[in-house]
């Protein structure tokens, strides 16, 4: 549980994102928080550019993962602000060597699936939720995570720092 969902995100950064070491990636046009929390953590923020349909170019995600080997990957899914969803989920999934994070904050407005089931398949899977939208409690500043029991692979864990 989270103060809000943005919190989440702010704290995924901090645990798999060294500090002017890393990269996150977030798709274009999408919810502009995931650059923001990156940045202020001191980390790059590289952008997947939607095409005219506001879809994924899953060449141009190959491409930019395999040069510049961000850490998290943040999915709106559907997306803030085209309100579409994001098709064939898990080729990102399975193809990101990092930690894939499907922001569900709107799911409850969408005919698809939810991801949670897949969390029993990746363990590099992350997968957000919040009550702020549909279920119209934005004050109450709650945001969940649902993540795999199982460890992230080869994914480091950052230790938090010691004084
Ligand atoms: C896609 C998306 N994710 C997360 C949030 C953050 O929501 P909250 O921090 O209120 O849970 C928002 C809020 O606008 C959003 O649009």
């Amino acid at each position: 549980m989270g103060n809000g969902s943005d919190e989440l995100i702010d704290l995924i950064i901090k645990v798999f994102c060294e500090p002017k070491n890393d990269s996150i990636l977030m798709m274009n046009p999408s919810f502009a928080m995931y650059g923001f929390y990156a940045s202020v953590n001191g980390n790059d923020v590289l952008l997947l550019d939607l095409d005219e349909n506001f879809e994924i170019d899953k060449e141009e995600f190959l491409k930019i993962t395999n040069e510049k080997q961000p850490k998290v990957f943040f999915l709106c899914s559907p997306n803030n602000p085209t309100g579409n969803s994001v098709e064939d989920i898990e080729f990102y999934i399975q193809n990101f060597d990092g930690i894939v994070v499907v922001d569900e904050a709107y799911i409850e407005f969408s005919e698809k699936e939810s991801c949670i089931d897949l969390l029993e398949k990746y363990s590099n899977l992350i997968v957000l939720q919040t009550f702020s939208k549909a279920w119209g409690m934005a004050g109450a500043r709650v945001g969940t995570a649902y993540s795999s029991k199982k460890s992230p692979g080869s994914l480091t864990v950052l230790k938090p720092l010691t004084m």
